[in-house]
Order: structure tokens, then C-alpha cells, then sequence
């Protein structure tokens, strides 16, 4: 008779419903493919008589999550409710009842996965979290084994599809921030309350336990600095344009071999750049080290079916090591525990890039010459310039520069001074470019 591997899903919401009717709709591909049967023996969800538009025998749904973990059939406990708390102490719990674990939960992944990392090994058991960062993208696949023998020194992400496609709209639709974010909501792309997506929160998350599995250091989530597209106005993105440029939020972690450089905030990407190609609620992921130049893996980041498609695929590689009597055949910090070292993340005030910068000016003789003083005091250099045309009479115009390398200290230093002059109309704006 066909093995039967017995899952407990807890959270029954977008992705919970993909993961039931991938596991009905593809049951036959999976069997053919694992050689066994995997099948859903308990759900639970605080509400479960809501219709998820996918078949389901009441029977297997319950209000208490203690019914899946202490299920004593169940081999492998889904966890799909998000946030820290209960996920992270019904995943201690699951693990601590022998559970395998398979969770999309890149939030309690971030600030807790060196805990719940150390128990899955203490217990000699297996943790997926595929679906925790790029949707269907195979990212931590890759760089836990396809990338295992290559040293990886940088990895940057379009890692949010909601800001992905709120600045997609205004760039293509010259429409404004909050109506791009009110179109995003009305989609259902957008959460009720997108903070975490559009203040570049969700994407702190994703690039810290991406820079965890490629560097094998503990990331701490409060060392990473984070800037998201809230600021971002119409202005930047057509100035921008002229420039030859798109403005994204990147996810950012370089690797110089002493420290870490991991932020995330809107870039300037040259426009013939693949990444500033990647429009709407696309991801992409590009990794470069030491053996292959650069690798872009671009898909679809959010959704029941292809987060829903990242979580099965975990379960069916857990399956495969219950099935095979495999254990920890790969350590779920990407690196064996023994070989986690500290590497220090730099302060973002040490970095140097290239900066566009833009002032709101009062149009009169002498005001270029004022600013240019200031940014060549701060060792600043002056790349291209571009002075939009005079408005009414006594009215301000924007005036946009780009820089050549910066220290990012320095150019801070000199936007403060800037910001004092008489002849400055509103708080002055920068963004980091990314080639
Ligand atoms: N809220 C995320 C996004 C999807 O907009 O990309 C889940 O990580």
C-alpha cells in the first residue's frame, strides 16, 4: 500500500486554502512524483465557517491549534496565521511534539528564526519556509542548495509586490501615491493596513533571512535600515525617468568579507537594467558571487496558488526525508549551527553610492552656486544637473542633481545645511542609486 504522509494546517486564509487545493487539484503529479500520498487530516482557524471556495470535510476543521500539533498522525504542522504570537510558541510546541514544520512566516522568521532554527535541530527535525519570501520564487532553494558550493557576496530584491506595483502605477500611469496604494487595496493586493509593505517592513523581514542562509551570520533586525515609498513622490519618479532611471524598493545585502550592508529603501535603477523591468506585483531576486556572474529569479511573490505552491513543495521535500529516514540532510540556517558566525552589519552612514538629489528652490541668482558650495564642502561632486523652468514670480522650482560617489554621512551633512538656506522652499529629498 502507498505511504500516506498526514499534514495539520494552521491558518486557514489565502494561503491555507491554496495549499488544500493544490494538494486535491495536483495530487496525482504529486504522487507520481513523491511515490506517496500527502494528505490534509486537520485545519485549524479561529473561523471556520467562512467559504474558502475549495472543497473540505468539516470534520477536519477545528477552532484549537492544539488539535493539529498534539494530532498524533500528523508528521508535518503548517503554520499559515503569521505575526510572532501564538505562531512562534505553536511552532515550539509542534517541534517539541516531533513535528516537521513547514511555515510562510518570514515576520517571525526575521526576529525569531535562530530560535526556532536551534530547536528543529536540537529535535533532529526539518523546517520549510520556501513560501516566506518571494511567493513561488524558489529563493531559499537556491541559495540553501543550488548556490550551496558558490560564496555569495551580494543578493538584492524586489521582494514586495505591493510597493512593486504601487510604483509600476505611478510610473506608468503618472498617478499619484495614495491613489496608486487606494487601487492596490481595491485589487486585493494591499492589506487593509499596508504599512508593513509600503513602509519596506515586509522587505526588512525577507532580506534579513535571505542574508541569514547566504552569509551564515545571525541578522539582527533592528541593525538593518529601512525606508519605504511612502515618501516617494510623482516628481521623483518623472525626474527619474528623465535621468534614465526607475525607482523601486530594493532590498539590499552586500557581503565585503568583514561586513554586512543590508537596507532597504526606494533605489534608482538604470531603466536597461532587467531589475527596473520587473513591473506590478512581480518579484525578482538577483544573487551574484563568486561563480556565476549574476542569477535573476523573477515570479509572482504573493497569491493563494503560488504561495500556496511554495508550501507544498516543502511539504513534499519533508515527505521525501521521512520517506528516505533522511535527517537535517540540509541545515535549515543554510550552514551547520557549529558554523554560524557574527559578522558586524555596517551602519548605513558608511556606505557610498550614487545619490539623486532634489531641492525646491526659489529661482534667483546665485542659489545653484549656494548649494554647489555646500556639497563641495562635504566632498559631494556634482554629476549632471538639471534646473526645471521658471514658474510664476516668486514661486519654487525644483532642481534635481545627480552625484557622483558619496559618502552617505556626507551627503546627510550637507542636505541638513542645505535645508537651513533662506532660499530653500520645502525639505530637500534624496535617493540612493543601484546599478
Ligand atoms: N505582502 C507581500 C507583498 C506578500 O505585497 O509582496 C507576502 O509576503
Amino acid at each position: 500500500m502507498m505511504r500516506k504522509i498526514n499534514v495539520g494546517i494552521i491558518g486557514f486564509g489565502t494561503i491555507g486554502s491554496g495549499v488544500l487545493k493544490i494538494l486535491q487539484d495536483n495530487s496525482d503529479v504529486i504522487r507520481k512524483r513523491l511515490g506517496a500520498i500527502v494528505e490534509v487530516v486537520k485545519i485549524a482557524d479561529l473561523d471556520i465557517t467562512s467559504d474558502r471556495g475549495v472543497r473540505v470535510d468539516p470534520k477536519l476543521l477545528t477552532t484549537q491549534a492544539q488539535e493539529v500539533i498534539k494530532h498524533p498522525e500528523v508528521d508535518v504542522v503548517v503554520e499559515l496565521i503569521g505575526g510572532y504570537e501564538p505562531a512562534r510558541s505553536l511552532i515550539l510546541q509542534a517541534v517539541n511534539e516531533g513535528k516537521h514544520v513547514v511555515t510562510a512566516n518570514k515576520a517571525l522568521l526575521a526576529k525569531h528564526g535562530s530560535e526556532i532554527f536551534s530547536a528543529v535541530e536540537n529535535q533532529q527535525l526539518s523546517i520549510g519556509f520556501e513560501a516566506a519570501v518571494g511567493g513561488a520564487i524558489p529563493i531559499i532553494r537556491a541559495i540553501r542548495e543550488s548556490f550551496v558550493a558558490n560564496k555569495i557576496y551580494s543578493i538584492e530584491g524586489i521582494v514586495n509586490g505591493t510597493a512593486n506595483y504601487i510604483l509600476s502605477k505611478m510610473s506608468d500611469e503618472q498617478c499619484s501615491f495614495d491613489l496608486a496604494l487606494k487601487e492596490a487595496q481595491d485589487k486585493g493586493f494591499a492589506e487593509a493596513d499596508p504599512t508593513f509593505d509600503i513602509e519596506g517592513i515586509d522587505s526588512a523581514h525577507k532580506i534579513a533571512i535571505l542574508s541569514q542562509l547566504a552569509y551564515g551570520t545571525p541578522v539582527n533586525f533592528g541593525d538593518i535600515t529601512i525606508q519605504g515609498i511612502s515618501g516617494v513622490s510623482i516628481d521623483d519618479i518623472e525626474c527619474a525617468r528623465e535621468f534614465g532611471y526607475r525607482i523601486k524598493l530594493l532590498a539590499i545585502s552586500k557581503f565585503d568579507g568583514d561586513s554586512v550592508d543590508i537596507r532597504v529603501h526606494p533605489a534608482m535603477i538604470p531603466q536597461s537594467n532587467l531589475m527596473a523591468n520587473v513591473n506590478g506585483v512581480l518579484n525578482a531576486v538577483r544573487v551574484c558571487d563568486d561563480l556565476m556572474e549574476e542569477n535573476i529569479l523573477i515570479g509572482h511573490g504573493a497569491g493563494s496558488l503560488p504561495t500556496g505552491s511554495a508550501v507544498v513543495a516543502d511539504i513534499i521535500e519533508i515527505s521525501r526525508d521521512i520517506l528516505s529516514g533522511s535527517k537535517l540532510r540540509v541545515s535549515p540556517r543554510s550552514f551547520l549551527s557549529t558554523s554560524i558566525k557574527t559578522i558586524p552589519i555596517l551602519n548605513i552612514e558608511s556606505i557610498d553610492s550614487e545619490y539623486f538629489l532634489r531641492f525646491s528652490v526659489f529661482d534667483n541668482p546665485g542659489v545653484l552656486s549656494l548649494i554647489s558650495g555646500i556639497l563641495g564642502k562635504y566632498s559631494i561632486g556634482i554629476f549632471s544637473v538639471i534646473q526645471k523652468g521658471r514658474c510664476d514670480e516668486g514661486k519654487a522650482v525644483p532642481l534635481i542633481m545627480m552625484t557622483h560617489h558619496s559618502n552617505e554621512k556626507n551627503i546627510q551633512l550637507a542636505l541638513r545645511e542645505i535645508d537651513k538656506l533662506k532660499v530653500v522652499y520645502e525639505k530637500s529629498n534624496f535617493i540612493r542609486v543601484e546599478k
